[in-house]
């Protein structure tokens, strides 16, 4: 999956002429780290509409980034930590009836949309027009079709301001979305298509990440006894987060991500002009074996290093915390409660840029 990739508001780069070359996509682990690691000759203005902050670059997106950071630190997410457990808690409390349950819809979706709706304050009524978002989403993307995604992009734009409207004579202290429509660190207030940009990147792309990893995950889990017996005894925060990124790693629901070329450069033996597009394969990084040997091999430890399921760079996912909170929460509610977590028929693969599963069937065996 790529993030925020079909917004409304256009930026002045809008004349940037980047279709005349053919797009390079970069498959290898050090060429990936290179390219995201230096953004003077990749920029991140890779789309004609606002992006912020995976759009801007340099001293801009430093300014953005410092501002998106600091809702993502320990401190900031500790309040949010006991909401989590319980929206997860309460959720597998009721996909635990002893029947089948798809895994990425009915519980990574459900999820990701409660969790996120619960961290930034928005009301349970929401829940089933984000779930209707998200899917009509889903389709938009393996349709391919750019005029498609854009009409769900512009729906999910006036969701957003139905939200930014009543809060505006506000405090700013209410909730998360509070704080962000206040939100002057960056050194004046935010613009409205600021905001709704700030909240797309924050939900629109990460309901789809999170119910993908949430697939990836609770497959593994069921097709790997050991791993989730090992998990069932006490283990660290740390540790649950390392064998979970290794899942991910393996199997990484976040496909790509793009870039623009700002001067002639040399990927492998290619030599590229400037204004060329260049693709950003996660998750064939991921699997590259001259990092990762073998490459299908489990190694949460050995292999932590080298992961790039949250990217590298000046770019790097800076919702990783709250990411790896939301999933810790849910397998600790999902492998308490359960003895065993069995496969209950054929799980069907996403196609690209979707990554993971789009149906994983299983069953939750009560303790
Ligand atoms: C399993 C879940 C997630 C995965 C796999 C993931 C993956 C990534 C990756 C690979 C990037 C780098 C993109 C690039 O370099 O162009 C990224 C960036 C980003 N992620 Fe995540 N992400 C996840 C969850 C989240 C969450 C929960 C949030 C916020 C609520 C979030 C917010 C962002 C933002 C704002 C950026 C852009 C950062 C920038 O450009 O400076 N992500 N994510």
């Amino acid at each position: 999956m790529e993030r925020d990739d079909e917004m409304q508001t256009t930026t002045s780069d809008d004349s940037r002429d980047t279709e005349a070359h053919e797009t390079i996509t970069v498959r290898a682990h050090a060429e990936v780290v290179r390219v995201a690691t230096d953004p003077g000759r990749f920029s991140s203005a890779a789309s004609r509409f606002l992006q912020v902050p995976n759009g801007l670059d340099g001293a801009e997106h430093a300014r953005f980034r410092a501002l998106v950071d600091r809702y993502f630190t320990q401190e900031a997410l500790a309040p949010f930590a006991p909401r989590c457990r319980s929206v997860a808690k309460a959720l597998v409390a009721e996909v635990s009836q002893g029947r089948v349950v798809e895994a990425v819809w009915e519980i990574g979706a459900s999820y990701a949309v409660r969790a996120q709706s619960a961290w930034l304050g928005w009301p349970g009524e929401l829940e089933r027009p984000l779930l209707d978002w998200l899917t009509d989403r889903f389709e938009a993307i393996r349709s391919g079709d750019p005029v498609r995604t854009a009409e769900v992009a512009q729906r999910f734009d006036a969701l957003m301001v139905s939200l930014i409207e009543p809060r505006r004579e506000s405090d700013g202290s209410r909730d998360i979305t509070d704080q962000l429509i206040h939100d002057a660190s960056a050194g004046r207030p935010l613009r409205d298509g600021e905001i709704v940009s700030i909240l797309r990147n924050w939900t629109g792309g990460d309901l789809g990440s999170i119910a993908l990893a949430v697939g990836v995950i609770v497959h593994f889990l069921a097709t790997h006894e050991g791993v989730a017996t090992h998990l069932r005894q006490h283990v660290t925060d740390e540790t649950l987060d390392v064998y979970l990124e290794e899942m991910l790693r393996l199997d990484d629901p976040f496909h790509a991500s793009r870039r623009v070329a700002t001067c002639e450069a040399h990927l492998d033996d290619r030599s590229i002009q400037a204004g060329q597009r260049v693709v950003l394969d996660w998750r064939s990084a991921n699997r590259d074996p001259n990092v990762f040997s073998p490459p299908d091999g489990f190694s949460p430890g050995v292999n932590a290093a080298g992961n790039v399921v949250y990217g590298i760079g000046p770019h790097v996912c800076p919702g990783r915390p709250l990411a790896r909170l939301e999933l810790r929460e849910l397998v600790r509610a999902l492998l308490s409660t359960t003895s065993r977590i069995d496969l209950a028929g054929e799980s069907a693969r996403e196609q690209p840029p979707l990554g993971g599963f789009r149906s994983v069937p299983i069953q939750l065996v009560a303790r």
